[in-house]
């Protein structure tokens, strides 16, 4: 199959939100599936719908509610598996169901337990059961980088047969090397008969800093689909960024021949956001995304830019949403002002929504002189973060210093309009508030990460507090600003333990179908 366009399947509400820290409530799944459908991406993987009740949620509420790019769920080979897949999925235009079964020798070996002709049997299964559901199907024989190449053909040649109109070839676990896996592609091309019947999907962890080497030398090769994540985000040490491969196709059509249908506008927008909403901050030097990944220092390029800017860069900021100067808005802005701008920023908020944020943002700028893109993530980001509220802030004091002994009083109220008040010491003013707000609410959690930090500029700039926790091996994080950086952690800290005891309350309601330890 050649095209002129690469599919570009995004996972990041999938693979992505796999990653320790970057678990998304619905509401924050939503606002990243809306911002990928403007970004253009052709597949949303949105979940893995029998992994739990708040997955297969997700998945359902984002095949409702987003037409336009093909909505896509993970599924094992197996029944269960693919019938609650399709169950999520069902009501969507575009549905795909993507199954996957491992086929190396150490996953056949250890992890299955499966002689290689029991895998193909599954395989061919998994496919003909979703193809009973959907036209479209993907397969992807898990740690395929891995996989004896007779092998791999065997069991790609017989999906094809089966129905499979995408066939993944994934690094599991980022081994490849690019010439060897571009390679492994140019092999099924050349060997696996009815090849031409499936669109070929590279699908690249980053364990040694390849995935995006990867993918692109798969293109080389005739991949037509590359799965990819937000700022690369997922399993261990990440996916493919997108942004890094729509960006190397679009800069070097001369060596590439193809495109995307991506805008790339919203690049640095969608990067925020994703960033915003699972807490994992996006390194300094990040190709593409990264806050140097435009700036000069050095004397001689500055000077070099100024004459042709060229010289220095090969991308145009603007190319990726990046505007030259930040308008600053202030108390004189106005409702369409800011309006236009948080849209810009990559937020959808509803009229409602907007309306709250709009009364915040004149609140704020009372209290301070200048409002920077930052201060209005940060109260976009309080709109499409707030789930259901068991506990809500009412006051919260804390004293600390040298030779005092740190402690917090707190108040909050509950769901039915009570109001209850705490006291604790702790080994800091933070440490403090956060041990009266578990003790208030009676809920434990292993405190994991903490960080604070200044959302804009000046004297007067917000605190930004991040939080988190583990519960009962899951790891879920919040955010909260604030002009007080003690308010903004006890409000950090209280959205997390809203959202353990909602996640416990849904698991209660609704026990999964099954466990996920094997396939
Ligand atoms: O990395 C992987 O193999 C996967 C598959 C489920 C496609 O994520
Ligand atoms: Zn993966």
């Amino acid at each position: 199959m050649s095209q002129d366009k690469i599919i570009i399947f995004d996972t990041t509400l999938r693979d992505g939100e796999q990653s320790p820290g970057a678990s998304m409530n619905l509401a924050e799944k939503l606002e990243v599936a809306l911002a990928l459908k403007d970004l253009g991406v052709d597949v949303i993987e949105a979940g893995f719908p029998i992994a739990s009740p708040g997955d297969f949620e997700a998945v359902r509420e984002i095949a409702n509610t987003i037409h336009g790019p093909i909505i896509c769920g993970l599924a094992r080979c197996n029944p269960l598996d693919i019938d609650r897949a399709w169950e999520a999925l069902k009501d969507n235009p575009k549905p795909r169901i993507h199954v996957f079964l491992a086929t190396s020798a150490i996953h056949r070996e250890f992890k299955l337990r499966m002689a290689k002709e029991e895998i193909v049997r599954r395989a061919v299964e998994g496919v003909k059961r979703a193809k009973g559901y959907c036209q479209d199907v993907e397969f992807s024989p898990e740690d395929a980088a891995r996989t004896e190449l007779d092998f791999l053909t065997e069991v790609v040649e017989k999906t094809i047969e089966a129905g499979a109109t995408t066939i993944n070839i994934p690094d599991t676990v980022g081994f490849a090397i690019p010439s060897q896996y571009g390679k492994v592609i140019a092999h099924l091309k050349k060997h696996v008969r009815g090849i031409e019947r499936a669109v070929i999907s590279v699908h690249c962890h980053n364990d040694l800093g390849l995935a995006v080497a990867n993918s692109l030398e798969a293109v080389m090769e005739g991949a037509g689909q590359i799965e990819c994540t937000i700022n690369g985000i997922g399993e261990r040490a990440g996916n493919a960024a997108l942004e890094e491969i729509v960006m190397a196709l679009k800069t070097r059509p001369d060596f590439f021949k193809v495109g995307t249908s991506i805008n790339t506008k919203k690049i640095l927008s969608t990067s925020r956001l994703v960033s915003h909403v699972t807490g994992i901050q996006v390194q300094r030097n990040k190709a593409v995304v990264g806050q140097n990944a435009f700036a000069h220092e050095a004397g001689i390029h500055q000077d070099g830019l100024l004459k042709e800017r060229t010289t220095y860069e090969i991308m145009d900021p603007k190319d990726i949403g990046l505007a030259k100067t930040e308008l600053v808005l202030g108390k004189h802005s106005g409702r369409h002002a800011l309006k236009q701008r948080v849209e810009e920023l990559g937020y959808h908020l509803d009229d409602k929504a907007f309306q709250t944020l709009f009364e915040e943002f004149k609140a704020l700028a009372d209290r301070k002189k200048e409002i920077y893109d930052a201060d209005i993530e940060a109260l976009a980001e309080a709109r499409i973060h707030t789930g259901p509220s068991v506990w809500t802030l009412e006051a919260v004091t804390c004293n600390a210093g040298t030779g005092t002994i740190p402690s917090a009083v707190v108040a909050l109220w509950d769901k039915d309009g009570n109001i209850v008040r705490e006291a604790s010491i702790g080994d800091g003013p933070i440490d403090a508030v956060f041990k009266t707000i578990s003790k208030l609410t009676a809920t434990q959690v292993t405190l994991k990460d903490f960080r604070l930090r200044s959302v804009s500029v000046g004297e007067d700039a917000q605190g930004e507090a991040h939080v988190e926790v583990e519960f009962q091996g899951k790891h879920l994080s919040a955010r909260a600003v604030s002009t007080d950086i003690i308010e903004a952690s006890a409000l950090a800290f209280l959205q997390v333990i809203n959202r353990v005891i909602t996640r416990q309350a849904a698991v209660e309601r609704i026990k999964p179908t099954a466990g996920l330890t094997e396939t």
